[in-house]
């Protein structure tokens, strides 16, 4: 692959749009060009699995079916859009990947790593990520913020001790993967936050 495939993590309400699209902004001014994407969607099939997974009816939906619809998006996204993108060179920032459905449909909803990891194997064909930013901020802060904002989606909506689950998950991949996984410190300022993601960006380019 000739691009650089960066994935943006954390949990809801971090501040991830922000914070992509400055870096969208610093890296395109340094002439580089950047696709950004986000999951689940990015395609237009996606968006549509997207609407079922987060339409806040659909609470009869079970654990499993769950992961499999954000798999299934994340399929069409790798072959519809990251992977050519990456062939052609591009910088790709993708809002979530592979990691989220390990801290919300493992961590959080106690479906087996092993299961969730296999069924991602035939979503990504064998793209992982370059770097992944985990954006770190207590999940009370998150939910908080994101309560501000609009009105929650059918994940956002779970219990406390979800939230607190997914936060866990995310602390485990760090130390699991810390090579790849970097964090940044998602409680300072929004000028704060970009110096310590410009910092990590810079080193991988
Ligand atoms: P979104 O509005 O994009 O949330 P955020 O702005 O916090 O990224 O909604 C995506 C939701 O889906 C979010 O609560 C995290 C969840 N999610 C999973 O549970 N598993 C996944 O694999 C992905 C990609 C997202």
């Amino acid at each position: 692959m000739k691009g650089l495939f960066i994935t943006i993590e954390g949990t809801d309400g971090a501040g991830k749009s922000t914070q992509i699209e400055l870096l969208t902004e610093y890296l395109s001014k340094k002439g580089r060009d950047v696709l950004v994407t986000r999951e689940p969607g990015g395609t237009p099939i996606g968006e549509k699995i997207r609407e079922i997974i987060l339409d806040t009816e659909n609470s009869e939906m079970s654990d499993i079916t769950e992961a499999m619809l954000y798999a299934a998006s994340r399929a069409q996204h790798v072959n519809e859009k990251i992977k050519p993108a990456l062939l052609e060179g591009k910088i790709v920032i993708c809002d979530r990947f592979v990691d989220s459905s390990i801290a919300y449909q493992s961590s959080a909803r106690g479906i087996s790593r092993e299961l969730i990891e296999d069924i991602n194997k035939y979503a990504v064909c064998g793209i992982t990520p370059d770097i992944t930013l985990y954006f770190d901020i207590t999940p009370e802060e998150g939910i908080k913020r994101k309560k501000n904002m609009h009105k929650l989606d059918r994940i956002e909506k779970e219990k406390e001790d979800f939230h607190k689950r997914v936060y866990d998950g995310y602390q485990n991949l760090l130390k699991l993967y810390p090579e790849r996984i970097k964090r940044v410190d998602a409680s300072q300022s929004i000028s704060d936050v970009h110096k310590q993601v410009i910092e990590y960006i810079n080193k991988i380019l």
